[in-house]
């Protein structure tokens, strides 16, 4: 009988560390973070600020916007998948292969995005013409 309530319990117990872990993880996304990779051949503009929360809760970008991994010329990336930096295949130096060298892929993401709205009237504020917009200056 005891044997019995304690399984119950553990059964349980499991259940509600499992929810536990699944918040979690659905919280992990970073809220704001300075994007300051090391590796280039200059540092010339310093580091840039992301509200990687605001991005998604209220700019409403979608993850794959910005996270992929490409198979076939597809993204098969998917929400819940682990997130590699962008610096393990874009080359701080070089192109390689298709992936652009990681200043380029940053500016072709970031930039590109903010253009298209202001472009199509849909922000005034999406930043893409002033550097200093997004970068806080070389350290
Ligand atoms: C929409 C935001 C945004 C704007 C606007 C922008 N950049 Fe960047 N840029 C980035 C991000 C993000 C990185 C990656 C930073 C890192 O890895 O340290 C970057 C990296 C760089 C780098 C390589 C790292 C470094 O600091 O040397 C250079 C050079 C650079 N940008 C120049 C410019 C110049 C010049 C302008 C204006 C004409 C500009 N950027 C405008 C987002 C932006
Ligand atoms: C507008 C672009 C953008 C969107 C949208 C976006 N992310 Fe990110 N995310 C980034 C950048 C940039 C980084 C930092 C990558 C790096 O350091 O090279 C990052 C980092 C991460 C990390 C790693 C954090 C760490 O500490 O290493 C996770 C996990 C992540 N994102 C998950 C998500 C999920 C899940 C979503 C959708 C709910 C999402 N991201 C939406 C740009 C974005
Ligand atoms: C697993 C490797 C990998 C990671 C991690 C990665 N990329 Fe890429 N990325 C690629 C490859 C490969 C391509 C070229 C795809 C093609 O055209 O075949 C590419 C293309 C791009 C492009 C141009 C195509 C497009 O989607 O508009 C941009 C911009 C870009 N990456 C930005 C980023 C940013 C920003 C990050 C980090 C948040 C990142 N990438 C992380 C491999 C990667
Ligand atoms: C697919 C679209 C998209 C991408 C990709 C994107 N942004 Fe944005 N970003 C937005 C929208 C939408 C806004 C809100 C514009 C407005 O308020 O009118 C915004 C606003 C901003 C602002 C203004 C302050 C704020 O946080 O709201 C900054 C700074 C910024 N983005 C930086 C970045 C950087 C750095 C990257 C690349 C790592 C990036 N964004 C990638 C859509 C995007």
């Amino acid at each position: 009988m005891k044997n019995k309530v304690l399984g119950l319990l553990t059964v349980l117990l499991t259940g509600v560390l499992f929810i536990a872990v699944g918040v979690l993880t659905a919280a992990d996304v970073p809220d704001k973070f300075l994007i300051q990779n090391e590796g280039y051949a200059a540092d010339k503009k310093g580091p840039v600020e992301f509200t990687h929360k605001k991005h998604t809760a209220d700019h409403k970008v979608a993850c794959a916007e910005c996270h992929h991994v490409f198979k076939d010329g597809k993204n098969v990336w998917k929400e819940g998948d682990a997130v590699q930096k962008c610096k393990e295949c874009h080359d701080p130096n070089e192109k390689k292969g298709n992936a652009d060298k990681l200043q380029n892929a940053f500016h072709k993401n970031c930039k590109n995005c903010h253009k298209d709205l202001v472009e199509a009237g849909k922000s005034t504020a999406a930043p893409f013409k002033k550097c200093n917009d997004c970068h806080q200056g070389a350290s």
